[in-house]
Order: structure tokens, then C-alpha cells, then sequence
């Protein structure tokens, strides 16, 4: 069987086209990508957890607010809340925040914050969202929807959500809008950041029959080469939209960015406000 695989190959390498034999070996490279590494719902959070808040730290005051405002008395929900990076300043900012994840390594960089021990955090699956509610606003950041990799989770998380959410309550999804003209060939290479010390680097493969999106972070520096996985399964606006009708929501508003702009067709990302139908 092997030897016939092989063969095959073979003959694709002597009659293909160059442009095909490239697609055909980036086609190659996606499925040993996707079918044969172990990757589960921790994998990210575990293997980022000790350099996440170097590499994203930061936190847009206009998302703090933004989110204050809609949380109004509260309590709010964060899915996949992580080290706190939004968690924490709104908590800050008066909100009752609590959060699930799926990484203990990510959630002891919370606990070790300041604020960070009094935050409810659930470990488990966030399409679950298995916690009492309900919540006046549910939010999911930083694309962080995408971590659930098939349409049934996502969907069954949309399902879930609205049944924790108070009658006037909301859920909020930042996420980017899906390029695919960065993939050339079905893959992407990008620097994130350079320096004398450090490189920073992106290595990632597209699977476009699945929507997903399978990277690297790659580290470069003095103490070596460090990796950190992660996988994506991306959806444009409407398919997010027409999932949240499965689920019982419907699109209030969508905004461009944390500053209330409009979302237009050159917005590289959108924050979507979902309410009860
Ligand atoms: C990109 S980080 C975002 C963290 C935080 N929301 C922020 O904006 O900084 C994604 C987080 O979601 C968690 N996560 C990913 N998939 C999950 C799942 N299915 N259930 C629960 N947590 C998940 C990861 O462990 C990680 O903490």
C-alpha cells in the first residue's frame, strides 16, 4: 500500500505542472499537518502560557470600555479567558467578570496577578459553557471563536451561550475577518517581530476545505528555537451570523473596531454584538 502511495507520487511529480506539483506537495504538507499531530482544546494555552502576555499583553482600553458599557450591572463571562488580559482591567473597571478555559497553565498566569485569585474561572470547553448564568454580556476576544475547530462546536457554542444569557443580555465575538489571499500555495510565512535578541516568526498552512488554519509561532533566539501550535477554524461574518440563528441569536450590531466604527468591506476584523431573536 505504502509502495502504491509512493508510486503514485511518483507518476504526479513526472506528469504534474509546476504549479500543480506545488499544490500538491503544500496539499501533502496540510494533511500531515491536520491528520496525524495530536492537538486538543489545552495544547495552545500550555504551550504559550509562560511568554502569552510578552507576545499579546497589551489590552485596548477602548475594548475595556466598550465592554463595560455593555455589561451594564452585570455579571459578564469570559470564554477562553486566559491570562486575564481583558478579564482583569474590566474587573478592574467595576464589572463582575468570570471566565473558562481549557488551560490550567494559562489560568495559573491569572491567579498569579494581581485581582487575578478572586476571578470564577471554570476549566473545561468553552462551546460547553457549562456555568450558571445568566449574564447580561458573554464575550468571546482575539479570535479566540476560532479555537473550536469544527461548525458543530461552534454552532453548539452559539447554542449554549444563548441559553445563559439574560432575556436582554449579549454576546460579543472579536474576530478577523478571513484572508486567503496571504496564502500562497496554501501556505504563509510571516515576521511578527525582530531584534538583535529574537525573531519572531509565523509558519502557517491552510486547509480550505475545513476552514481551518493550522500555524506556528516560531521563537528564534540566543536560548534556541521554541514552538508554539495553534490551530483556527476561521468563518466569514455571515457564516457566523447564520450560526447564531441555529442558536437562537441574532446580529445586533457590527462594529470595525473597539471605537464603535462601522464595519466595511476593508475591515480586517469585526466586533459582532449577538442578542435573543
Ligand atoms: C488567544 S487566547 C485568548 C485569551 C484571552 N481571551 C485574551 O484575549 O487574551 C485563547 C484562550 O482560549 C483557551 N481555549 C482555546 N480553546 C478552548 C476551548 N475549546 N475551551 C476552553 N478554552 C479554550 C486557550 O487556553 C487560551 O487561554
Amino acid at each position: 500500500m505504502v509502495g502504491s502511495l509512493q508510486d503514485r507520487d511518483a507518476a504526479r511529480r513526472l506528469v504534474a505542472a509546476p504549479a500543480e506539483q506545488e499544490r500538491w506537495q503544500n496539499r501533502r504538507l496540510v494533511d500531515s499537518m491536520t491528520e496525524t499531530e495530536s492537538y486538543s482544546i489545552r495544547t495552545y494555552g500550555d504551550q504559550i502560557a509562560d511568554v502569552y502576555d510578552r507576545y499579546y499583553g497589551d489590552c485596548n482600553p477602548a475594548a475595556i470600555g466598550a465592554l463595560k458599557a455593555l455589561a451594564g450591572a452585570g455579571p459578564a463571562l469570559e470564554l477562553g479567558i486566559g491570562t486575564g488580559r481583558v478579564a482583569l482591567p474590566l474587573a478592574a473597571a467595576g464589572v463582575h467578570v468570570s471566565g473558562i478555559d481549557a488551560s490550567e497553565a494559562m489560568v495559573r498566569q491569572l491567579r498569579a496577578k494581581p485581582g487575578g485569585a478572586a476571578i470564577p474561572v471554570a476549566m473545561g470547553d468553552f462551546a460547553e459553557v457549562g456555568v450558571d448564568g445568566p449574564f447580561t454580556l458573554i464575550y468571546v476576544v482575539f479570535n479566540t471563536f476560532f479555537n473550536l475547530l469544527t461548525q458543530a462546536d461552534q454552532v453548539r457554542c452559539f447554542q449554549n451561550v444563548a441559553k445563559r444569557l439574560a432575556a436582554d443580555g449579549l454576546f460579543i465575538l472579536e474576530a478577523f475577518v478571513p484572508d486567503l489571499y496571504r496564502f500562497r500555495g496554501g501556505q504563509d510565512v510571516r515576521v511578527i517581530a525582530q531584534s538583535e535578541a529574537e525573531v519572531r516568526i509565523d509558519v502557517s498552512q491552510i486547509d480550505t476545505v475545513n476552514q481551518l488554519v493550522t500555524a506556528t509561532h516560531v521563537t528564534l533566539s540566543g536560548q534556541g528555537a521554541r514552538l508554539c501550535p495553534v490551530k483556527l477554524r476561521y468563518a466569514w461574518p455571515a457564516e457566523l451570523d447564520l450560526m447564531a440563528l441555529l442558536g437562537g441569536l441574532r446580529l445586533k450590531e457590527r462594529w470595525g473596531s473597539w471605537d464603535r466604527s462601522p464595519f466595511t468591506a476593508s475591515s480586517g476584523s469585526h466586533i459582532s454584538l449577538y442578542g435573543a431573536k
